[in-house]
């Protein structure tokens, strides 16, 4: 019952398809037909009244010849038939010459008809444009029947000629020069529409078709190398749309490619965090057994065992959680952050009841009362990080006698908790300054994944806070984490 409109609107829509071309090309040559045609129109009206004028002086000076010949004589020493074929061949009714007041009629057909329009020659500088081109217009559109009369000082001569002519043949022969003009302006249109079609759809429409082409193809496939666009070299706007569009295409095919990669990642951890998490379930309840066994030393370090496998198994459990969710929201909770970072010192290893010979020393600045509120597991993981990757920087450096120091600090008013984690090691390499908290953007350490720095920011960043590395003349590397107290 509904469906006639729809197919009414359809067929209407088709039919104004067809009637303006879609290319751009199209649209190009008819408008470009539609200027010139225009242009001519304007060039058109001054000349076709220009052509009235002269056409009707060229009549005026036949007409004036006629005259002084008919002056000359007296009127009944001029036979009927030689005044009828001058009326003729100067193509008037009646011709009047004006002197000093006196009017004398030389010639005049039997009965002339009425004059409709009186037009008087003067010099060309007098006349007044605007009113020839209405003239002209009118003689164009309503000359048929009428008769004119033209009227001016003779040149010869002294005195005024006035000439009564049909307006027909004026008419007839404006009718014909805009024929001609019609015909050449056509002419020149087609001509300069073609070659400005031609001009413009090689310079401008072949390579903008080219780009959406290129931008169509791409979008079809953009793990299709050949597909992304070669800039052709031209320094105008079309050259720098290519360069632009070859770079974004190029960056496209990279950031899929990384999203690939993180996809392939995040499919694989999860499957080892599976397995891993049964892995340390097993290595929990050993370590369980070892608190049992007299050894004093078994005593000492398995309850941290333990703690660390559970850590180790929470994590798991959270990876798989992040795999499902998304986003880590952290859970806060007051802490006293100076014990937060004893723990990264003993998952590291660093503090004196490890049992390890230090490589490394460890010194924590932070003020056993400094309080804040933030998610344990999340700060401890991103003071982890960081620790780590000084240990590690510190640990390649191979002179015995250099000072390997990790200092953690911590400063603040009672909005803002300022945490420095600072190591004297050989410092970023330069190239991985420039994306070190984005994620396999910056590793510059054998076997590093690049994913520390990412996941500490991602982490900070949900509390709130911020992070960066510090720029000193200090010896090593100095990160500072800055945390909304609550
Ligand atoms: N304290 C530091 N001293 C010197 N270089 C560092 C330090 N911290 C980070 N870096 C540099 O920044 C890079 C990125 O660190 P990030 O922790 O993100 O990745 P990673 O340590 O390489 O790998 P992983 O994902 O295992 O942590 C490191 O490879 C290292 O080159
Ligand atoms: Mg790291």
């Amino acid at each position: 019952m509904s469906s006639a409109p729809p197919k009414d609107d359809d067929s209407r829509a088709a039919g104004r398809r067809q009637v303006l071309p879609r290319g751009l090309s199209g649209k190009l040559l008819i408008l470009t037909m539609l200027v010139i045609m225009l242009t001519e129109i304007f060039v058109f009206l001054p000349s076709v009244a220009n052509f009235r004028l002269t056409w009707l002086a060229d009549q005026f000076v036949t007409g004036e010849a006629a005259s002084l010949a008919l002056e000359r004589l007296r009127d009944e020493d001029v036979p009927d038939d030689v005044r009828d074929q001058l009326l003729s061949l100067t193509q008037t009714e009646l011709m009047v010459v004006r002197r000093d007041g006196a009017r004398r009629v030389l010639a005049t057909k039997a009965m002339p008809g009425q004059v409709a329009r009186h037009v008087q020659l003067a010099s060309p500088g007098r006349i007044q444009a605007v009113r020839s081109i209405t003239d002209a217009l009118d003689t164009l559109i309503m000359g048929g029947d009428r008769n004119i009369r033209v009227f001016g000082p003779m040149k010869k001569r002294n005195g005024t000629l006035e000439l009564v002519m049909k307006e027909k043949p004026l008419r007839d022969a404006m009718l014909s020069y805009a024929r001609n003009v019609l015909l050449i302006s056509l002419a020149i249109s087609i001509f300069t529409g073609l070659v400005v079609f031609l001009t413009l759809r090689a310079l401008l429409i072949r390579p903008m078709q080219r780009l959406s082409g290129a931008m169509l193809a791409f979008s079809k496939d953009p793990e299709d190398p050949s597909l992304v666009i070669e800039p052709t070299g031209r320094r105008d706007e079309i050259g720098v749309a290519e360069v632009q569009l070859s770079a974004m295409q190029k960056q496209l095919r990279g950031t899929m490619a990384q999203q690939r990669h993180l996809a392939d990642l995040g499919l694989a951890v999860s499957k080892i965090n599976h397995d891993l998490r049964n892995i340390l379930a097993s290595a929990s309840l050993f370590s369980d057994r070892l608190t049992s066994l007299p050894d004093p030393v078994a005593q000492r370090l398995a309850p941290r065992l333990v703690r660390t496998i559970d850590r180790a198994a929470d994590y798991t459990r959270s990876v798989l959680a992040y795999g499902k969710s998304g986003e880590a929201v952290p859970q806060r909770g007051l802490l006293r952050l100076h014990r937060l970072c004893e723990d990264v010192a003993e998952a590291l290893a660093l503090d004196d009841d490890s049992g390890v010979e230090q490589q490394v020393e460890w010194v924590n600045e932070v003020d056993p009362d400094l309080e804040i509120e933030a998610d344990a597991e999340q700060l401890f993981r991103v003071l982890l990080n960081l620790s780590r990757n000084a240990v590690q920087a510190m640990d390649s450096a191979s002179d015995d006698a250099l000072i390997k120091r990790l200092t953690i600090s911590a400063t603040g008013d009672k909005n803002i908790i300022q945490i420095q984690v600072a190591d004297t090691g050989p410092g970023i390499p330069d190239a991985a300054r420039e994306n070190l908290f984005t994620a396999f953007g910056a590793s510059g350490r054998n076997g590093g994944t690049g994913l520390g720095l990412a996941i500490a920011a991602e982490l900070v960043r949900a509390h709130g806070g911020s992070i960066c590395l510090l720029d000193d003349s200090a010896p090593g590397s100095r990160f500072e984490i800055k945390l909304p107290k609550s």
